[in-house]
């Protein structure tokens, strides 16, 4: 029995998904491949991860091996900085179906709320003024087109969120944020719940920062070795139960399959608890790139998050 979350657009979203940031290209398609034989059924992507390309030729070969069936799989892209213009977003995303070689995305999230100017797909010329709404506007045509079955945004605040809530025609299927147990943001849980929206956990393990040992803390430590099971698993299993999407990352195998074997055993509520209680809380992606600049309408994190740090 694999876990599945529905989503406000009637579609259903796979528990866990294989996160591809940082897969280096030469291996993410390998993993890719691998991942969908292991049994994932949702591959978290983005164009400026910069394998997409490589991506898609790993999904093509699955399908014509007949691992999986196109309509089996859920895969999620995201629309980058430099591409928020109402005319650029349909261009994005026929420039992500193409790499990817599908004909449509089960989901497509604007990636973060800025935007750069068009063509420079670094930090450095971030644009004053974020016209988050015409951005919106487009993601609901995209999805009207058929091009996209579910829309949504990422790494926002429960402040942005509920602006883009305010104006949606089709509201945001997703939120994907960061979440795991050093970064619980329990309210933004608790917000996004109240109004449908399904909350997807990036660097669910905690990134592989090393100043912000997610596996090694030593709650989940004694947890993982009380149950028989990995850091990792417990991690990723408390944020299911909490009743979000998670996307580990790992171009490894073992990892990568062991990471799926969440599904057959549960956390008490006690451990659940414990897990929920962990003081020391922070963000490790604080998006300190896209602020403090000369230009950008963020000056600092706080305003980029909206005092929600
Ligand atoms: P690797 O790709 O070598 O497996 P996150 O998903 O939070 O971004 O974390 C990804 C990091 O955690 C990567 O460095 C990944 O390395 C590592 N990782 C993935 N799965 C596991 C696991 N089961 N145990 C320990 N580390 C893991």
């Amino acid at each position: 029995t694999k876990v599945s979350f529905k989503l406000n657009s009637g579609h259903q979203i796979p528990g866990v998904g294989l996160g591809t940031w940082r897969s280096e290209p030469g291996q993410v398609g390998e993993a890719v491949k691998t991942a969908i034989k292991a049994g994932y059924r949702h591959i978290d992507c983005a164009a400026i991860y910069g394998n997409e390309a490589e991506i898609g030729v790993a999904l093509q070969s699955a399908f014509k091996e007949g691992l999986v069936k196109r309509e089996e799989l859920f895969v999620t892209s995201k629309l980058w900085n430099d591409q928020h213009a109402a005319e650029d977003v349909p261009q994005a995303l026929k420039q992500t179906l193409s790499d990817l070689k599908l004909e449509y995305l089960d989901l497509y999230l604007i990636h973060w709320p800025l935007r750069v100017r068009k063509g420079d797909t670094s930090d450095s010329k971030l644009v004053d003024e974020t016209n988050y709404e015409e951005t919106w506007r487009a993601m609901e045509r995209v999805k009207e087109q058929g091009l996209v079955k579910s829309i949504g945004v990422s790494n926002l605040s429960m402040k942005k969120l509920g602006e883009v809530l305010s104006y949606a025609k089709v509201p945001p299927a997703v939120n994907q944020i960061e979440l795991h147990p050093l970064w619980r943001n329990d309210k933004m849980l608790a917000f996004a719940k109240e109004k449908g929206v399904h909350l997807s956990a990036y660097s669910p393990l905690g990134s592989g920062d090393e100043n912000r040992k997610v596996l090694e803390y030593p709650v989940v430590k004694q947890i993982a070795e009380k149950l028989g099971k990995s850091p990792a698993q417990v991690v990723l299993r408390w944020g299911l139960q909490r009743g979000t999407s998670v996307l580990p990352k790992s171009t490894n195998f073992d990892r990568l399959r062991s990471n799926l074997e969440v599904t057959e055993w549960s956390l008490s509520e006690e451990d659940m608890k414990a897990l929920s209680s962990i003081e020391d809380q922070g963000r490790i992606v604080a998006g300190t790139g896209f602020v403090g600049k000369k230009t950008g309408p963020y000056k600092t994190t706080t305003e980029l998050w909206d005092g929600e740090l």
